[in-house]
């Protein structure tokens, strides 16, 4: 018996998933903020693509500091977003199209107007004081106060906050506003339980869970090693991501997750040992389904920090995937394969690089490297219709996220004056920053791109290039888009379960900086899919790299797979800029 045959099968690694961000999804009610009811109002246009599940980013009461990650009531939904109620019929829609639906878990902090922390900080001897982490400060021999260690937070200057009224500190791995939960107090775990199996019971399949390896910190809050002086938020990642207690806790969770039959994937930063991330994602453990992790999303980030200017070469993006694809099929664990999400910038600018006049051809061939490879696809909203980064001509004003924001102030306060350190700095935000991603989606080519009406002022502006045919109305009635070169690739995906699920992988051409190539094997069946990652035609010898011939043109992003068999049937195989094409061997 092969390998592949060892694996178990499961639902859940046959589905793909699309993501949306609610604020940015479609406006029903013309308040400029997308909504609930506009979800509900898509539904069929999702459904088209042939995925399976809907993952909704979080929609419940907040404050909005972080977009909805500081959550103030896990039992509530955000009035601008809408009600319970709608979230119910959300379900029950995705349910009568034979979808599911995932809601977002963020329970590594709450938001500082969550009644557990308003209680927390009230008072020392108040019953949810132990519901966060609360620490004495610390003096010099001068008698000057500082945090109880030097953990920096994710977005700029300590992880500490100084709270008056009680005269401690407490942790915040995120921003000021989201004050860490206390997890080895057994009442915020039995709480987190309460609030899994409250939108279980209302229908919904299952959850993707928020920095969920920064659950357990190391007790001791030591002082964190100083690794690189200039990357602080680095140092502390040994003492809270991947803790003592993690595994226990996701034990915990796991129990409820089977009970339900549920899919979970957790969000894990840090994580770069693969044998830490099977404790939490082989199938016998039933802890977590799979992990999102960040080696390839990482991959062109500066020295310094995310901002800085970086690049990345093919063969290191295609030695992460390599080692993940490999490694869990392996260990009957399981990837979570993804380009895109609300944290992250739009993938054809940022991988395939892509002018304009290849925006189409550099999104299909993105989709078809990502979604064939082993795991579960996950689509992130208007990467089905080849949204892209902000345009360059964009000022600051249009930038809304608190991770760029925190980050511009504090250039501000360092260097008053405008310098290149300010250009720069500007540059790489419509790069990096997380607002490429969160532009609203672009359905038609009227004002606003259709994503709220007219003459109303979004939230957040739509990217002007909906006029230009980046939108759902005119993909959809165009068979040669993006959106339905998706479907047909996530179509593949299912006719072909046993390859492109089930089969094994095997990184083809492995020194080229050009192109993307691998095979899924499995028993007999075997398939190749081959990408040309570069702006200009290529010649390839699939002799030189074992491949000799291909017995059927299942997909390719040029021709119908007929017109296009005459092209891989010689010696030599030239592949148009960008194209990418699937063959059965
Ligand atoms: C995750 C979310 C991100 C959020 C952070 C803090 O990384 O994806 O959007 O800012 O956690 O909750
Ligand atoms: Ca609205």
């Amino acid at each position: 018996m092969t390998r592949s045959t060892q694996n178990h099968r499961a639902w859940w690694k046959e589905s793909s998933v699309y993501q949306i961000w609610p604020a940015s999804f479609k406006d029903s009610n013309n308040d400029g903020v997308g909504d609930i009811p506009g979800i509900i109002s898509q539904l069929d246009y999702i459904k088209n693509l042939g995925v399976d599940i809907v993952w909704l980013c979080p929609s419940y009461k907040s404050p909005q500091v972080d977009m909805g990650y500081d959550i103030a009531d896990y039992y509530s939904i955000a009035d601008e977003y809408g009600t319970v109620a709608d979230v119910e019929e959300l379900i029950q829609g995705c349910h009568a199209r034979g979808m599911k639906l995932l809601m977002d878990l963020v329970v590594n902090h709450t938001s500082d107007q969550h009644e557990w922390f308003k209680q927390s900080r009230s008072s020392k001897d108040n019953e949810y004081r132990n519901w966060y982490i609360w620490k004495p400060a610390k003096y010099d021999e001068q008698g000057n106060r500082h945090p109880p260690n030097n953990w920096v937070s994710h977005f700029q200057g300590s992880a500490w906050e100084w709270d008056e009224l009680t005269g401690e500190y407490y942790l915040h791995l995120y921003a000021t506003e989201q004050p860490d939960l206390n997890w080895e107090h057994p009442p915020v775990r039995k709480a987190v339980h309460d609030i899994m199996r409250f939108w279980l019971d209302k229908g919904a399949n299952g959850f993707r869970m928020d920095v969920i390896n920064f659950i357990s910190k190391d007790q001791r809050f030591l002082d964190a090693p100083i690794k690189d002086p200039r990357t602080p938020w680095q140092w502390g990642d040994k003492w809270y991501a991947n803790g003592p207690r993690l595994h226990e806790y996701l034990q915990d969770l796991g129990k409820i997750l089977k009970e339900y039959d549920t899919f979970s994937v957790g969000e894990m930063p840090f994580v770069k040992d693969t044998n830490e991330v099977l404790k939490a994602v082989q199938y016998d453990r039933n802890e977590l389904n799979m992990i999102f992790n960040f080696e390839h999303v990482d991959i062109d980030h500066g020295v310094y920090d995310k901002f800085e200017p970086g690049s990345f070469k093919l063969t290191d993006l295609k030695g992460f995937f390599e080692r993940w694809q490999k490694f869990m099929y392996d260990n009957d664990g399981w990837n979570a394969l993804y380009w895109e999400n609300h944290d992250q910038p739009r993938s054809i600018d940022r991988f395939a690089n892509a002018k304009e006049e290849h925006r189409l051809v550099a999104s299909k061939m993105l989709a078809t490297v990502l979604a064939l490879q082993s795991g579960s696809p996950f689509v992130y909203q208007g990467q089905e219709l080849g949204m892209r980064n902000v345009p360059p001509e964009w000022g600051m004003e249009e930038y809304k996220d608190i991770d760029c924001l925190n980050h511009w102030n504090r250039m501000l306060k360092d260097r008053a004056s405008e310098t290149e350190a300010h250009a720069i700095a500007r540059q790489e935000y419509q790069k990096k920053s997380r607002d490429n991603g969160r532009t609203p989606v672009q359905w038609t080519s009227e004002p606003n791109g259709g994503f709220t009406g007219p003459d109303v002022k979004p939230w957040m502006s739509v990217n002007p290039d909906y006029a230009r045919g980046i939108n759902a109305e005119a993909e959809v009635k165009d068979p040669n888009s993006t959106y339905h070169y998706w479907a047909a690739v996530l179509g593949l995906r299912k006719k072909y379960l046993d390859i492109f699920v089930y089969g094994d992988y095997e990184l083809v051409d492995r020194d080229s900086q050009k192109v993307f190539a691998y095979t899924r094997t499995y028993e007999n069946q075997k398939a190749l899919v081959l990408a040309n990652w570069t702006e200009d035609a290529l010649e390839w010898d699939p002799a030189v790299h074992g491949v000799d011939g291909a017995r059927e043109v299942l997909l390719d992003s040029y021709d119908k797979a007929d017109a296009a068999k005459e092209r891989f049937s010689g010696a030599k195989w030239t592949l148009q800029p960008y194209e990418a094409v699937v063959l059965l061997l």
